[in-house]
């Protein structure tokens, strides 16, 4: 008797067990495989219930590119009430959050107003969408800042490149209908910042042995105007999208605005594809490393240039997607704080905000 009631109670351990694995299963399997499952949603534009009004100063401009802002300017421009954006130092007593734009404090040009008595619930951010190859050295921040504001997924406050926006084509439009029409170039490549010990040098310098690639930008003494980027881009099968350094998540203009919004399938070199497939859809760009070798690269892309369907299926995303950006990356994510207030974590502080950046 106690043997069987012992038997039985194992087996519905093992009932309970496997229940709880596949319930879990269930709930991190989208996490699990982080793939693409629509945009993240912090770029909504309708603000939480905010009665309090928040104040973000901004202790100096990015690269010196002063805005011009007016106290409101969340509000008129993104509809963001009970905000206050403004630049104006006189109100570091009362602000909620202040921002530091990276780039000035690691070249000296700005400081940390460390001098002066913080309020304790006043939140600093750290604020860069460059990546860590360009961000110097951040072990001088330990303990500084609360709160980061970057491309990471991960960050308090993110601030992408892009992001697609799920959005409705009339009836009867087919994926063709979104591929621009005189492909001339097989692919193309705008490149600003040419070093040699980049691994994306390395790539092209295969690739254009292999096929004929189009090189834009003043590196080669060809550069566009920003006028004629997109519909230079147009006219190509493919964009390389290659980033300058290759960290998680740092996925910059290159995809979303000359690849994506140029109308060409971008060959992406940068994160993983399993960090791109978080962003967008997996059947939407080629990765770099889907291939053993360049040489097979170059095939592979001249082989899909000559299909149609093959080649037509790069754009499915377009069905449902289009891309955006953000209108002034130094106004409209500062005003965006205002709406994440209550989802914060607080009291919140980056103890070794360079380890946080080595991630
Ligand atoms: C916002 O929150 C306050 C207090 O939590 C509540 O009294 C008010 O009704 C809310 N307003 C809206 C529009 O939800
Ligand atoms: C994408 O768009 C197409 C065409 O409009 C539609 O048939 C399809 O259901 C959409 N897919 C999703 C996931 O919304
Ligand atoms: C911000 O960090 C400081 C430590 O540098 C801490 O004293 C303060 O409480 C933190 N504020 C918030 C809002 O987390």
């Amino acid at each position: 008797m106690a043997e069987l009631s012992s038997y039985r109670w194992t087996i519905l351990g093992v009932f309970l067990v496997c229940l709880t694995l596949v319930g879990s299963l269930l709930i991190y399997w989208p996490s699990l495989l982080n793939t693409f499952h629509g945009p993240k949603q912090t770029q909504s534009s309708s603000p939480v219930n905010v009665t309090k009004t928040t104040t973000v100063l901004i202790w100096y401009w990015g690269f010196g590119f002063n805005q011009g802002i007016r106290k409101n300017v969340c509000k008129e421009r993104f509809g963001i009430p009970n905000c206050i954006l403004s630049d104006d130092r006189s109100l570091f007593p009362s602000a909620d959050f202040i921002v530091f734009h990276n780039r000035e404090l690691i070249t000296g040009q700005q400081r940390l107003p460390l001098h002066l008595p913080r309020p304790q619930n006043q939140g600093w951010v750290w604020f860069s969408i460059e990546s860590p190859a360009h961000n110097g050295n951040l072990k001088r921040f330990a303990g500084k800042f609360n709160y980061t504001m970057s491309y990471r997924l991960d960050a308090d406050f993110f601030m992408p490149y892009g992001w697609l926006v799920p959005h409705d084509v009339g009836p009867g439009m087919t994926v063709h209908d979104f591929i621009p029409k005189d492909k001339s170039h097989l692919a193309c490549w705008i490149v600003s910042n040419y070093a040699a010990h980049h691994r994306r040098t390395r790539v092209y310098n295969r690739l254009k042995q292999v096929i004929k690639v189009e090189v834009y930008g003043g590196a080669v003494h060809r550069r566009l105007n920003s006028k004629d980027k997109l519909p230079t881009i147009s006219h190509c099968y493919f964009y390389l999208a290659f980033e300058n350094s290759e960290f998680q998540d740092y996925i910059s203009e290159k995809l979303w605005s000359n690849a994506l919004q140029g109308g060409a399938v971008p060959v992406v070199l940068g994160p993983s594809r399993k960090n791109y497939e978080a962003m967008i859809p997996k059947d939407s760009f080629i990765h770099v490393d889907d291939f053993s070798s360049v040489e097979e690269l170059g095939q592979f892309l001249k082989q899909v240039a000559e299909d149609r369907e093959r080649y037509a299926s790069y754009f499915k995303w377009k069905l449902n997607y289009t891309v955006a950006h953000t209108s002034n990356w130094l106004v409209e994510p500062q005003c965006r704080i205002c709406t994440k207030i209550n989802t914060l974590q607080r009291p919140k502080v980056y103890s070794d905000l360079q380890s946080w950046e080595n991630k």
